[in-house]
């Protein structure tokens, strides 16, 4: 009999960590590991951590916490806390839980062999949190979650320093990958049956500023947009500074590019979008907005929003809202500021109650699920090409869910097995989240 090593990972934060974790789960297979959903079967426990906001980061303390009971009583098993919240906490972590057998960054995602080497034959504690500087993804293995849907990492890292934001500590400076390392990948997966791409950065728009090659954003695109086989190309993040007509021009131009913009907007006042030193005023990301929807038929615009960053006064609050009114977004992800020691803005002194914070948060997503819920209603009746994804999580049988090209999620019901196609699903009813359909023969 064959003993294998059972591995239990645990993604927090965005999609930069979910593909880490794919990359994780690669390089451990080929060391002999399989993954387990059942914590108290593994021998590895890894947890792949943000710390984006403070919530995140204490959620994350209290699961190391519970795991010392598991540590406890298999003191063979081995946990290692790895992503952004082991750069920002490096040897706290080891202080606060000494259970904790190992640390390594975001940046040594690609060195597992080396780091579960050194770890299962030391018995002192083990940390990794170097430099991020030429990272390199290029024949990494991976074991990808969905066979129809691909994450690709175009660039790491953040250039940008909000002021509230800790991403360009834990993550380092932007550096874009290759061209050709790119392409390759996507042909590869084009070749496994893969329909849809979903190219990942911190800010897509700042593509090729580190290579030496003369490459934008746009140009790559342009090139995705010719490999056979890939149906769809989709992206985040853009950041609006960066945003330029010729990227319009080219997601009007690339047919596979879908008709979906994720542009965050912060806020609505210029005077905390200055102080948060995103460097677009409230009137240059309205004028961003009027260009992509006159030259893009369809789109779909979703956004990012804070309140409650310090110094935020009610007119500034009003300013967000009156903002999302006229703009109406498809969708909004809304979060309340969140203090982080290491951004700049933790220094501001006018922090806004939580009280107030709540109240503010909770105005803007009603006011969004009216946007949302008015958008969608006017989706009754249409026929939209969807891209089945997924079976449907209630597990009804034969129920499924994919997205339409402008990112809407549709759940139908259909006969045979639909997945990684394309279909056509007649709309009947719809929520501020979800559209529900017919399948169209
Ligand atoms: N690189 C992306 C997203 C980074 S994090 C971008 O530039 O848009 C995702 C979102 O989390 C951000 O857009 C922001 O709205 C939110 N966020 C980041 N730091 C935060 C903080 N300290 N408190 C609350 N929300 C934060
Ligand atoms: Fe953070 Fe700003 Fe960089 Fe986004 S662009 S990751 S919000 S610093
Ligand atoms: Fe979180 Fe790091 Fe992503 S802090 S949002 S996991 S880049």
């Amino acid at each position: 009999m064959t003993y294998r090593q059972k591995l239990y990972i645990r993604t927090f934060g965005c999609q930069m960590n979910v593909n880490d974790s794919e990359y994780i789960v690669g390089q451990l297979e080929q060391l002999g590991y399989s993954t387990t959903e059942d914590i108290l079967k593994s021998n590895l426990i890894l947890l792949n951590t943000c710390c984006v906001r403070a919530k995140v980061e204490q959620k994350i303390y209290s699961l190391i916490g519970k795991i010392k009971k598991i540590k406890e009583s298999k003191p063979d098993v081995l946990l290692g806390i790895c992503g952004c919240m082991a750069q920002k906490e490096k040897e706290n972590i080891f202080e606060r839980a000494p259970h904790v057998d190992f640390i390594f960054n975001p940046s040594q995602v690609n060195n597992l062999e080396k780091i579960i080497n050194t770890v299962k034959y030391s018995d002192t504690k083990y940390i990794s949190c170097g430099d991020a500087l030429k990272f390199s993804l290029k024949h990494l293995p991976i074991k990808r979650e969905s066979k129809i849907s691909a994450w690709i990492q175009i660039m790491r890292g953040c250039n940008n320093y909000c002021s509230y934001c800790v991403v360009p500590y834990t993550r380092g400076p932007e550096q874009s990958r290759g061209v050709s390392e790119i392409l390759s990948e996507v042909n590869s997966l084009a070749q496994n049956k893969y329909k849809e791409i979903f190219l990942l950065g911190q800010n897509v728009n700042s593509y090729g500023n580190d290579l030496s090659q003369s490459v934008t954003f746009s140009k790559l695109l342009e090139l995705l947009n010719d490999i056979n086989g890939i149906e769809r190309i989709r992206f985040t993040t853009s950041h609006p500074k960066d945003f330029s007509f010729d990227l319009i021009k080219t997601i009007k131009n690339c047919h596979k590019v879908c008709n979906h913009i994720h542009l965050p907007i912060q806020s609505g006042s210029s005077k905390i979008l200055n102080m948060m030193n995103r460097k677009y005023d409230i009137d240059y990301y309205m004028n961003i907005i009027k260009e992509i929807r006159n030259n893009i038929e369809n789109i779909a615009i979703t956004t990012d929003v804070m309140v409650g960053f310090p110094g935020e006064t009610e007119e500034d609050f009003m300013d967000t809202l009156d903002a999302f009114k006229k703009i109406e977004f498809d969708e909004a992800y809304t979060f309340i500021y969140s203090n982080r020691e290491n951004a700049i803005a933790s220094l501001l002194p006018e922090k806004v109650p939580l009280g107030v914070k709540k109240e503010r948060l909770w105005k803007l997503i009603d006011l969004q699920k009216e946007i949302s819920t008015k958008i969608n209603k006017k989706l009754e009746g249409k026929i939209l090409e969807v891209l089945v994804d997924k079976k449907s999580k209630k597990h009804i049988e034969n129920q499924f869910s994919g997205r339409t090209g402008n990112n809407k999620t549709v759940v139908f019901t259909g006969k045979q097995n639909l997945l990684g196609q394309l279909v056509k699903v007649k709309i009947i009813k719809s929520s501020p989240w979800t559209l529900y359909g017919e399948l169209i023969k």
